[in-house]
């Protein structure tokens, strides 16, 4: 069987996301969408509501399952038996970053090979900070999350502006 972990922060979760995950479901008999606990950031969304809304979307594939990690994405990935590290590209931009994870990765777990799926020209300028600004001031997102993530963005940014 061959398992996939398709590592992220989904901070939250966007199309761009769901069209790699969509994709990975295809490829793999197993693909497991990992959310990073990355102590030196501080996402807008909790883990359970990230997690949360991740299963939502992904409630139509049933592949596939949601998990959450903390530490090393390779000790992680050997912890769920799985052979495959799948990873996004959107422009050549993130090549640099995504080729010096992938090999870290590699050299920490050799037995775990990364696979980038190229995104989806129409999300390619797609990333879940930029939603996040957008809603932030108070603009449409709902062409690049979905309607339940478009609503909790607009929950979060109502509290903050009515703090602020
Ligand atoms: O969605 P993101 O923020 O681009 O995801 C980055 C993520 C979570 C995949 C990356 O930060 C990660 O793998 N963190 C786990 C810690 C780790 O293993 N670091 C060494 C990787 S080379």
């Amino acid at each position: 069987m061959r398992i996939a972990v398709y590592p992220g922060s989904f901070d939250p979760i966007t199309y761009g996301h769901l069209d790699i995950i969509e994709r990975a479901a295809q490829i793999f008999d197993r693909v497991i969408v990992a959310v990073c606990v990355n102590p030196d950031k501080r996402p807008l969304f909790s883990m359970e509501e990230r997690m949360e809304m991740i299963a939502q979307e992904c409630a139509h594939l049933p592949n596939v399952e949601v998990k959450c990690f903390r530490g090393l994405l390779s000790d992680f990935v050997r912890q769920q038996n799985a052979s495959v590290i799948v990873r996004g590209l959107r422009a050549v931009s993130d090549f640099e970053t995504e080729f010096q994870m992938a090999l870290m990765n590699r050299k920490l777990n050799p037995h775990a090979e990364t696979m980038f799926l190229v995104a989806h020209p129409k999300y390619s300028y797609l990333s879940s900070s930029i939603v996040k600004e957008i809603a932030s001031l108070g603009g449409e997102v709902t062409d690049f999350v979905s309607e339940q993530v478009a609503l909790r963005l607009k929950e979060k940014f109502s509290k903050t502006r009515r703090r602020a």
